[in-house]
């Protein structure tokens, strides 16, 4: 039998692609200090609070992540920490939206996918999750590449969300729908975050019960059964005993526990069978379906207005969420004070809910008019307390006022039903239901349906917004040379993260990683400048020089003063450092494919 495993395979699976910037991508060595590079982030400036931890990092997804993942005070904080990631990254539709094109090669945007997911699944938490949002065009594809990464039996779900509620009459399909793919990072993903019941038609409070909407639960139960048929005394002063075959559902005791609770009810009149009133607040969430419909989490029209109600320019942004949807998906995925990723931020719908409901989250962005139309602006509105939009604030139907029998929200679904039917031309057979009428009874309805208006969010916490760095390289006429800014405590930031090395400046030396010290030297190393170095480290420890010329013999001489030292020279020995985890790197064929 032939080993191997079932994959999707694709040309280039086995490089990396290095974006130009300009929608060109070219295909390069794993390798490639292109692509391998640890980029630092620049801080541009911080809004409200400067601890929040959180940030918007304006930049490519693939600097930005690896800098997270390998600067060791930034790793510290987000590596195997953050909770729960939503990607929602250019779908491949062939388009050219308004601020980002969206039309690649398969194999670029797969490779892409495969590279960002790779990433992902550093930073993620053990109990975390990941969501990507994709329509038609690559999601069966995505969901292979998903596979691989995180592992098949990893999938959680496929969430399809309705996006559109009008249709369009010109397609072969409307199509309604994008896909919502769930993987959890391990099997120690247990969550299941619950939904609210919202506004239950099965419950109401015909009346004024404090405790809000019940609904009531009959005291008998099927069978007859011994001391179990005990009177019972209604207001009115009826006795009540369980029906023929039937027996109370609990003890005398029981039923006294159920009155002293103010639980029992018994009809309109009073007069009715005994029963218990189960009050919504107290039951359980539930688990959530795998459709998702508008009316629940939103459409692509109302994330339109959300973003240009944000946009100082009162411009859309061109392929917004909106708020309801990212708020479920931050529901069931986190808790509060929990790290939230979107390295695809175009608008921040990600991170504007995210930080609405308590958690904390990191953003990032290449586009820097994207950044500076639509993020920045909306997040400082945010902590700022002025997005009243969105989930900021919440109605809920009170059934208030309503004739018996109407039940919270069910008059503003009768008008919503009266106004199809009206649109669609349904009524125009019913005698005396002229369009006045209707539009009067469909006002009368709407005006009926009395809502609570709850504000969650009044602002607050802040953000650092933050940029990836340039290159330390240049590369002049095929020559690798050190970029111009690369000098002094600049050259030792970026060398110390290139070599993954926690600053910690102590006289010459500069950083350190466990029992390794580190020095950059801005010039030539010589044996003098080692034999001080390795003077001051401790007997436990070992030396990195690096310099920008080494004198002859001294990587010798270092590892002679301390077994295990090294001495290397930039930009030669940095610029060929690869990072990729070796999986990725499968340059020979595997077993199975050789015949
Ligand atoms: C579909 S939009 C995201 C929309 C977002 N969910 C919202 O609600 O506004 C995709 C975004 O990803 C950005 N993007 C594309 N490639 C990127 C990359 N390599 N790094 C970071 N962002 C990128 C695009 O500029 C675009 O703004």
């Amino acid at each position: 039998m032939e080993e191997g495993k079932l994959e999707l395979t694709w040309v280039g699976k086995d490089r990396r692609l290095l974006s130009h910037g300009d929608d060109r991508y070219e295909w390069v060595d794993p390798a490639d200090w292109r692509v391998s590079e640890i980029r630092l982030l620049h801080d541009v400036d911080t809004v409200g609070d400067p601890d929040s931890g959180n940030l918007l990092i304006h930049g490519d997804a693939m600097h930005a992540l690896d800098a997270l993942i390998h600067i060791p005070h930034l790793a510290a904080r987000y590596e195997g920490k953050v909770k729960l990631v939503y990607i929602d990254p250019p779908f491949n539709t062939g388009q050219a939206f308004t601020h980002y094109d969206d039309n690649l090669e398969h194999s670029v945007w797969l490779t892409l996918l495969r590279d960002r997911l790779t990433q992902i699944q550093r930073l993620l938490a053990p109990d975390g999750s990941v969501w990507v949002h994709l329509d038609d065009v690559e999601q069966h594809r995505a969901r292979c590449v998903l596979d691989e990464v995180f592992g098949a039996e990893n999938f959680v779900a496929t969430v399809i969300w309705q996006k559109r509620y009008s249709r369009s009459n010109d397609a072969s399909f409307s199509v309604a729908h994008d896909y919502l793919l769930v993987y959890r990072s391990t099997p120690a993903w247990s969550r299941s975050g619950r939904l609210s019941r919202g506004a239950d038609a099965q419950y109401s409070n015909p009346d004024d019960d404090p405790n809000g909407p019940w609904r009531g639960v009959p005291w008998d139960a099927p069978e007859e059964r011994k001391g179990l048929d005990y009177p019972i005394v209604t207001p009115m002063g009826d006795v009540k005993r369980p029906p023929k075959g039937r027996h109370w559902s609990g003890t005398e005791a029981n039923w006294q526990a159920v009155v002293a609770e103010g639980r029992d009810y018994y009809g309109k009149a009073g007069s009715g069978m005994p029963n218990v009133k189960r009050y919504l607040s107290e039951m359980p969430g539930l688990v959530p379906h795998t459709i998702w419909g508008h009316e629940e989490v939103g459409h692509n029209d109302e994330a339109t207005k959300e973003t240009q109600a944000l946009s100082p320019s009162g411009s859309a942004f061109a392929t917004p969420k909106p708020e309801r949807l990212l708020e479920r998906v931050i529901h069931i995925g986190s808790d509060p004070g929990d790290i939230v990723l979107d390295c695809f931020a175009g608008s921040g719908t990600t991170a504007a809910v995210a930080h609405k409901m308590g958690r904390r989250w990191l953003t990032v962005e290449v586009s820097g008019e994207t950044v500076s139309t639509f993020l920045r602006p909306r997040l400082e509105m945010v902590v700022n307390g002025k997005d009243p939009g969105g989930i900021t604030t919440v109605e809920t139907p009170t059934g208030e006022g309503l004739p018996d029998g109407v039940k919270a929200g069910e008059a503003k679904a009768a008008a919503k039903a009266l106004a199809a039917f009206q649109k669609a031309g349904a009524l125009e057979e019913v005698d005396g239901l002229d369009e006045a009428a209707v539009k009067a009874a469909v006002k009368a309805l709407r005006a009926a349906e009395k809502t609570t208006s709850e504000v969650r969010w009044e602002g607050g916490v802040g953000f650092t917004h933050v940029e990836v760095g340039p290159s330390m390289f240049e590369d002049v006429d095929g020559i690798i040379v050190m970029a111009e800014w690369a000098v002094g405590g600049e050259l030792t930031e970026a060398v110390a993260a290139q070599l993954e090395f926690e600053l910690a400046p102590e006289g010459p030396l500069a950083g350190r990683k466990g029992r390794k010290r580190m020095a950059v030297v801005d010039g030539m190393v010589t044996g003098a400048v080692v034999e001080h170095l390795v003077g001051l480290i401790g007997d436990d420890e070992t030396l990195l020089v690096v310099g920008r010329a080494l004198a002859p013999g001294v990587e010798d001489r270092v590892r002679e003063l301390r077994s295990g030292s090294r001495a290397r020279k930039i930009p030669r020995d940095l610029a060929t450092v690869g990072r990729l985890p070796s999986r990725l790197v499968r340059l020979k064929p595997r077993k199975a494919e050789v015949s």
